[in-house]
């Protein structure tokens, strides 16, 4: 995608775009810039022509974007949280958007880069921050948190059934030395139980729960679906991309909701998975859920 070899290979993107529909002359918006890859599909199907708002809340892969994205002059890159997005709406003076994609979660560019801390197999400062401006950051909640609220994030955004097992042992581990790195802690998971190949890390979900903490992914995505939800045009499609049961489960029920009072009407009545090539290359589609819905005229 870029000279630099810095590539994240968007997710779907064919499902994307069908379920999306952008139409030249028309506003859309990517709550979820990253390196620009679905971004690059819609600006092909607007030829240039409407206008198209990218945010993201890490502020080095905007940069990645806007470079990748240089070709297409209909583009704005905002460097904010999607929580935010109406008031990034508000101060550009539009009043109604025609379609929003959200692709959650880390990027592949952010998790290869070790010193951002999102990988338990890549020794690394425990960061997780996707927005680097902001205060806390994985190791303040690893260290600071006490051993009930690290069980409450292990078993509410890891679902992880030995949430109390793990919380008890970082607790004591940070009694003999602060916890700093990856590495560290997913060996002192490691030292819990046995790694059996073939089934997921032990480590996936606590760091899963950590870095959904460190960012409040959750309260994100909860405020700004009903935000963004206001802002669509009649006939505006929204586009959410899940990677795991949490997000998918906030998107599903929110539409369910809209639609029941008559807002939205929800196109995937199940949500749309890959197809067996993409799995295969490229695995980190797995785990994806498409779930779209339509603005009513109402
Ligand atoms: C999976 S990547 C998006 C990849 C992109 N669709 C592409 O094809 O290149 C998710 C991106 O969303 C950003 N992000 C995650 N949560 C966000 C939030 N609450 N507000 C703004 N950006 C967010 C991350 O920093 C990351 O760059």
């Amino acid at each position: 995608m870029s000279e630099q070899g810095k590539v994240h290979l968007p997710v779907m993107l064919s499902e994307v775009l069908s379920l999306l529909n952008p139409t030249p002359g028309r506003v859309y918006l990517d709550m979820t810039l990253g390196a620009g890859g679905h971004a690059q599909g819609i600006l092909e199907k607007m030829q240039n022509q409407g206008t198209f708002i990218g945010l993201d809340r890490d502020a080095e892969i905007l940069k990645i974007a806007s470079e990748n994205l240089s070709s297409y002059n209909i583009c704005h890159f905002c460097h904010s949280p999607f929580s935010k997005a109406s008031q990034v709406l508000k101060k550009m003076s539009i009043p109604q958007i025609d379609g929003v994609l959200f692709d959650l979660g880390v990027s592949s560019l952010q998790l290869d880069q070790s010193q951002r801390g999102f990988s338990f197999q890549k020794e690394g400062p425990l960061d997780m921050r996707m927005d680097k401006s902001q205060e806390k950051n994985a190791t303040d909640i690893l260290n600071k948190y006490s051993e009930e609220e690290l069980v409450r994030i292990f078993r509410e955004f890891g679902e992880e059934s030995r949430a109390f097992r793990f919380a008890r042992a970082i607790v004591e581990a940070r009694k003999k030395f602060p916890l700093k790195s990856t590495l560290q802690l997913a060996q002192i998971i490691n030292q819990e139980v046995s790694f059996r190949k073939g089934k997921i890390h032990p480590a996936t979900k606590v760091f899963q729960a950590l870095r959904i903490e460190t960012n409040r992914e959750l309260e994100e995505l909860t405020m700004a679906l009903d935000a963004i939800t206001r802002k669509l045009a009649p006939g505006g499609r929204i586009v959410v991309i899940s990677f795991h049961s949490l997000e998918d489960r906030i998107a599903k029920q929110f539409f369910k909701k809209k639609s029941s009072e008559g807002v939205l009407e929800i196109l995937t009545s199940k949500p749309t998975l890959p197809t067996r090539e993409e799995t295969k290359q490229n695995p980190r589609s797995r785990s994806a859920k498409v779930r779209c819905a339509q603005r009513t005229s109402t």
